[in-house]
């Protein structure tokens, strides 16, 4: 495993695994540590949970030992960073993977599961998830860990590039969760927005595949470089309060400087 560190001190924590195994026993052990620590700080800790595909040996992962026993579960809420609106039990539900890989088989009381209820017009899936977030962390929430993906065209969460078209920074000032469209089936989403992803005191990212590595080298470029102009929705995402880890697998960091690859011992 390898970490490139933050270099210019604003960049990310970048950490490499040599294959899908090691990437999501590395990714659990991270979320696994987040989580004790918020627990022992506060009694409790509140967990955004990533969509897509990358996620699933990570989830699975939790429920396997050394981490199910480490993981206090009873003392996790479970909500999404991001949601598609499509019934629960619907494959492409991210509530459905996770609820699969990692909430059924785990120890997860009753009542700490906070899904975006899918099923619902956006409008009102938005409104109702906004209330179920804030009956649990406020109006102003401050999710301990925030777990995310990123797509080939650098989006994340289901924040796509075209809403930051004209110089927009900031697609949804003020407001935690908004509907959105995406340009792949389901289009209709829910999201969390690029202000409440930065209110987050942990930004974990996970990205795995060939098919990510140019745009991956490009985000963390403009992460490193503190470029904030004509960047990616993935780009954006720097807890202003929090820290940022990347965790890719060595094909996503294929076109990483040698520095972030580990190259150098
Ligand atoms: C979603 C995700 C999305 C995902 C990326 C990467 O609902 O699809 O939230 O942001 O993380 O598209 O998806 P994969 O992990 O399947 O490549």
């Amino acid at each position: 495993m390898s970490r490139g560190d933050a270099g210019n001190g604003g960049g990310p924590r970048v950490v490499v695994l040599p294959d899908v195994a090691r990437f999501a026993d590395a990714a659990a052990g991270e979320v696994t540590g987040i989580v004790e620590r918020a627990v022992e700080r506060r009694g409790a800790a509140h967990v955004a949970l990533a969509g897509g595909s990358t996620p699933r040996p990570v989830y699975h992962r939790l429920t396997e030992e050394p981490w199910r026993d480490a993981l206090p579960w009873p003392e996790v809420e479970w909500f999404w960073s991001d949601e598609r609106c499509v019934p629960p039990d619907d494959p492409r539900s991210n509530y459905h993977l996770a609820r699969e890989a990692l909430l059924a088989p785990a120890p997860v009381p009753e009542g700490r599961v906070h899904r975006v209820h899918g099923e619902l017009p956006p409008a009102q899936a938005v409104a109702a998830y906004e209330a179920e977030i804030a009956s649990v962390l406020g109006t102003v929430p401050l999710f301990d860990l925030v777990l995310l993906g990123m797509g080939e065209d650098g989006h994340t969460a289901s924040l796509f590039p075209d809403l930051f078209a004209g110089g927009v920074t900031d697609p949804h000032p003020g407001v935690v969760v908004a509907a959105t469209e995406a340009p792949v089936e389901p289009r209709q989403r829910v999201t969390f927005t690029l202000s409440c992803l930065n209110a987050a005191l942990h930004v974990l990212v996970l990205v795995r595949g060939a098919g990510k590595a140019e745009m991956a080298a490009r985000v963390l470029a403009a992460l490193r470089s503190g470029e904030t102009e004509d960047v990616p929705p993935a780009a954006r995402v720097r807890p202003l309060n929090g820290e940022l880890t990347w965790m890719l697998d060595a094909a996503a960091a294929a076109e990483l400087p040698p520095e972030l690859r580990g190259e150098d011992g």
